[in-house]
């Protein structure tokens, strides 16, 4: 038995070698996961498409109590707005605008997509209207699954 004045106990040293090897494992980890991550294909339909379910139901496809619609989420890298259109359609975009890359979001009140760093329009078809975009938004498949009314969102596009 070691006093704490003496040499580590070998028990003692086991135990530090294997927190030593732990960290080691958790920084390697921390370090090549992000890089692997990136490097792994996507997932993918046997089709060959991209597809993502979006994080929220139909049914939670509204605006919150400050007016704010869900924001877009990640879809395969890069952000994907989902809107509810007045008509009651489902429709997905790359939410990159096709100006300098800033994130669009969809203005309800407006009928519209809106690009706040130089005020580019896009209608709910993803063209750009007016401002300064040069190109529509890419547009993505939407099919939904589930029970009526709370259906899944899926978004797809080809690869
Ligand atoms: S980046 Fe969207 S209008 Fe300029």
């Amino acid at each position: 038995m070691s006093t704490t004045n003496g040499p580590p106990s070998e028990s003692r040293r086991g135990w530090l070698l294997r927190i030593l090897q732990g960290s080691v494992a958790v920084t390697l980890a921390a370090v090549f996961y992000p890089v692997v991550r990136f490097l792994w294909p996507r997932p993918a339909t046997s089709s060959g498409e991209l597809e993502v379910a979006a994080p929220y139901r139909v049914d939670e496809l509204r605006p919150d109590a400050q007016g704010k619609w869900p924001s877009p989420f990640n879809f395969g890298g890069k952000p994907c707005l989902v809107i509810r259109t007045p008509d009651d359609e489902i429709k997905a975009f790359n939410a990159i605008c096709t100006h300098v890359d800033c994130t669009v979001e969809y203005r309800a009140e407006d009928g519209d997509i809106f690009c706040n760093c130089h005020n580019g329009v896009y209608d709910l078809n993803g063209r750009n209207v007016s401002g300064p975009p040069p190109r529509p938004l890419e547009v993505y498949k939407v099919t939904l699954r589930g029970e009526s009314g709370k259906e899944e969102i899926i978004v797809s596009r080809a690869t």
